[in-house]
């Protein structure tokens, strides 16, 4: 039974600009456990995807379907792979995109959110802002994602409302806008203040949040008079954030500058629906992209889309590369013939899926906004553009991150050294790793190295298991990075405690075993280019 809802051909139309305005393309961020899971199932079960909660994921029972792609991710009980959710919601079309839940995968999630045109943050009432959501946030600052903030789990005990809205504007600047203001403090909810209509929507615990929750509304005049005190104190602090400016201002947090708010509980439905309607009455839908140059792909342009993960060993028992790519522009049809920018080279769609948990359809057609999977791309990396017609486009390819940890790839087969170089050079183009050269070291010893060390583990696995080319990693000890601005020095940074890396894209990286031994090389030569850079577009 396909689990995706396809639109139906009377749904469609030929228009990819009508398409457009009707698509909202948004990501969950969250720091591990907010909810993130129980949140995309709520939506799916609000949108009437899944007739019952658990089919997405869900733990013991309730997980298990997005999440167990690869065995490693079944042992540790983590998400590494992303999928994209279509589904349809008062004559809209929504894509959501998974994010992995793990800390681990900054480069992936960044990856995920340049494909998005608004974010979702999920915050855990009793814990706010926590690493993770603010690493995340910054990404979607960066990129100018306007930002929805949902604060979790008001079902049970946590902190004060305001105090939430305060941490917001505190420590990361965003001006919360609360749609929805809770009644009752978190643990005893009785619901939420509509700030929009000034009602009452009583919460009432379902039974697991299987079924979408009922939604009780009341006057204001009614809950005056059935709610009481809680009422009271609802409506007063709601007045108190009219009168500091925290009313919505849709301009505002489009420029990603201020955050709509809401109350609510995933796991009992509880504030989802307002969540949905948040998305369709205000989050921007899919709209001309800058190429390259800047210019802009206008979306009524033939098709053109972008590269924004590639993932292997999805099905376990078929060997398959799946590529995911956001469409920018024009209609995609299944078949359809396109131009890789890169190479210049036809690219057939024949094979041509959305994904959804395990589950697979073949998608005929998708506008701007949505997500294709295109099945064994070998041809395609991350960052890579696909266009019809002409001009030729090139969107910007995705930044590459600074690596902060280093390993010594060694092959533990030496008869199978192609096989070993083959698969490295696969798994960087897929963005699992970066790979870089010393001079010193040679080219049977390359030095691999990642943003998070759980690529590592990624790495030993798939080129066992899929490359059958075992390999042994030595892990080096640099844990400070910086980028060489001058080549030509690389001679004065071979000390015992550093070494010059090289990637092929050029960059040159000087990395030091800690902070004092760059700081003494720097003091003993003060012309060293040594810069400190987070990411850059490669
Ligand atoms: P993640 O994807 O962000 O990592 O989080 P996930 O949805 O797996 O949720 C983490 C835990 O938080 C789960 O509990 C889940 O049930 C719980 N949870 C999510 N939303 C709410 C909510 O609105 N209210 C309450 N009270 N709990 C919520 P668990 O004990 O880890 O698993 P389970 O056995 O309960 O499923």
């Amino acid at each position: 039974m396909s689990q995706t809802r396809q639109l139906s051909e009377a749904d469609r139309t030929a228009d990819p600009a009508q398409e457009a305005a009707r698509r909202r393309t948004f990501a969950v961020i969250s720091h591990p456990d907010a909810g993130k899971s129980t949140l995309t199932e709520a939506l799916a079960l609000h949108a009437r995807v899944i007739s019952e909660a658990g089919a997405v994921h869900g733990k013991a029972g309730r997980r298990g379907v997005v999440s167990d792609w690869l065995s490693m991710e079944r042992t540790r009980g983590i998400s590494i792979t992303s999928a994209a959710l279509q589904f349809e919601y008062h004559d809209h079309v929504i894509n959501l995109l998974d994010t992995p839940g793990h800390a681990d995968f900054s480069e992936d999630t960044y990856r995920v959110l340049s494909a998005v045109d608004c974010a979702v943050m999920l915050l855990d009432s009793a814990k706010g802002l926590e690493p993770q959501t603010v690493k995340l946030f910054d990404v979607c600052r960066h990129r100018g994602i306007p930002v929805i903030t949902f604060v979790n789990k008001w079902d049970r005990p946590g902190r004060e409302a305001l105090e939430l809205c305060d941490e917001l504007r505190d420590r990361i600047g965003l001006r919360p806008m609360p749609l929805t203001w809770p009644v009752g403090i978190a643990g005893d909810f009785r619901g939420v203040l509509d700030r929009r209509d000034g009602e009452f929507v009583g919460f009432e615990r379902t039974s697991g949040g299987a079924t979408v929750a009922p939604e009780h509304h009341m006057s204001a005049d009614e809950a005056a008079e059935r709610v009481g005190d809680e009422w009271q104190r609802a409506t007063e602090e709601s007045e108190l954030l009219t009168e500091s400016g925290d009313d919505m201002d849709v301009a505002a947090f489009a420029r990603a500058e201020a955050s709509p708010v809401l109350f609510g509980s995933a796991v009992q439905n509880f504030g989802v629906r307002h969540l949905l309607d948040v998305l369709l009455e205000h989050a921007p839908a899919p709209s001309a992209r800058p190429d390259e140059h800047g210019n802009p792909r206008r979306i009524d342009e033939p098709f053109s889309a972008f590269v924004f993960k590639v993932q292997t060993g999805m099905d376990p028992a078929h060997r398959d590369r799946v590529a995911f790519a956001r469409v920018c522009s024009g209609e995609f049809e299944r078949g359809l013939v396109a131009t890789h920018a890169g190479t210049q080279r036809s690219f057939s769609t024949k094979y041509a899926q959305q994904m959804f948990g395990q589950q697979r359809d073949t998608v005929e057609r998708a506008y701007p906004g949505d997500v294709i999977g295109l099945v064994n791309a070998s041809a395609l990396g991350v960052g890579d553009t696909l266009y019809t017609g002409k001009p030729a486009v090139r969107f910007p390819g995705m930044p590459q991150f600074t690596p902060e940890h280093f390993a010594v790839a060694r092959t533990t087969d030496p008869g199978r050294s192609k096989q070993f170089r083959r698969g490295l050079e696969q798994l960087v183009q897929e963005g699992v790793i970066q790979l870089l050269h010393s001079e010193t070291r040679g080219e049977g010893a390359p030095v691999l190295a990642a943003v998070g060390p759980m690529q590592f583990d990624v790495v030993t696995q798939r080129m066992e298991s899929e490359f059958r080319s075992p390999l042994k990693l030595e892990q080096l000890p640099y844990t400070v990075v910086r980028r060489v601005g001058d080549p030509g020095q690389r001679a004065m940074l071979h000390t015992h405690s550093s070494e010059v890396l090289d990637r092929a894209d050029g960059t040159t990286l000087a990395v030091f075993t800690d902070e004092i031994s760059m700081r003494s090389l720097q003091r003993l030569k003060p012309e060293l280019d040594l810069r400190h850079v987070v990411a850059d577009t490669e």
